[in-house]
């Protein structure tokens, strides 16, 4: 009922799509979830940036992007010129998906499933951004955004068009450089990533 009330609002007024997004309980990943994570930002936004799901201190924290990931993004996208504030930005899917070791929380990626079903959440975001210009940082992204799940190497520095219509370049996910163990690899990735950020900068 608090989900079914929460649309409504946010359809009759256009207001609340965070209340609503908050109080998702439509697929079973909302269960072992501290809460649902909001894209943030301005509404209206020229550019928009897509990442895959809240980590463990985004689940923890409320806030997209904000872990080591979070820490990268911001740290790339500064040298790339690319001010964070201006842009809104958020997941592709908004429950963090995991499973527990010990004590620790371990990521798991959504599946296609998942990504197909949040992606009302994620396409509510993008009418009411209206960017000219969407991001899409990794695989998952890529698949809600595009509907294409091909590799990313193949595809990152290219603009597809989107499901909705919008132009999407296709990018690395920050999650991706941490995890590469080569130092060599990983300069060259991060080169790339900073110089698709700088693209998108300058929207
Ligand atoms: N990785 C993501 O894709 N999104 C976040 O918010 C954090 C880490």
């Amino acid at each position: 009922a608090g989900l079914a009330r929460q649309v409504s609002a946010w359809r009759d007024t256009g207001e609340g799509l965070e209340a609503a997004i908050r109080a998702c309980t439509r697929c079973p990943l909302h269960c072992h979830a501290t809460q649902a994570v909001c894209g943030e930002g301005p509404q209206r936004a020229a550019l928009m940036v897509v990442g895959e799901q809240p980590g463990d201190q985004e689940d923890l924290a409320g806030r997209p992007f904000v872990g080591p990931a979070g820490q990268l993004f911001d740290k790339i996208a500064a040298e790339a010129g690319l001010d964070r504030s201006r842009a809104y930005i958020t997941n592709a899917v908004k429950h963090f998906k995991h499973i527990p070791r010990g004590r620790r929380r371990i990521h798991q990626r959504p599946d296609a499933g998942e990504v197909a079903h949040c992606r009302w959440w994620l396409d509510a975001e993008i009418e009411r951004a209206r960017p000219d210009l969407i991001v899409a940082m990794g695989a998952t992204a890529a698949l809600a955004l595009t509907g294409s799940g091909a590799r990313i190497t193949a595809r990152r520095g290219t603009v597809e068009r989107g499901r909705l219509g919008h132009n999407v370049l296709i990018t690395l996910h920050p999650s991706y450089l941490l995890r590469l163990p080569e130092a060599e690899a990983r300069a060259s990735a991060t080169a790339d990533f900073r110089a698709d950020l700088a693209r998108a900068a300058a929207i």
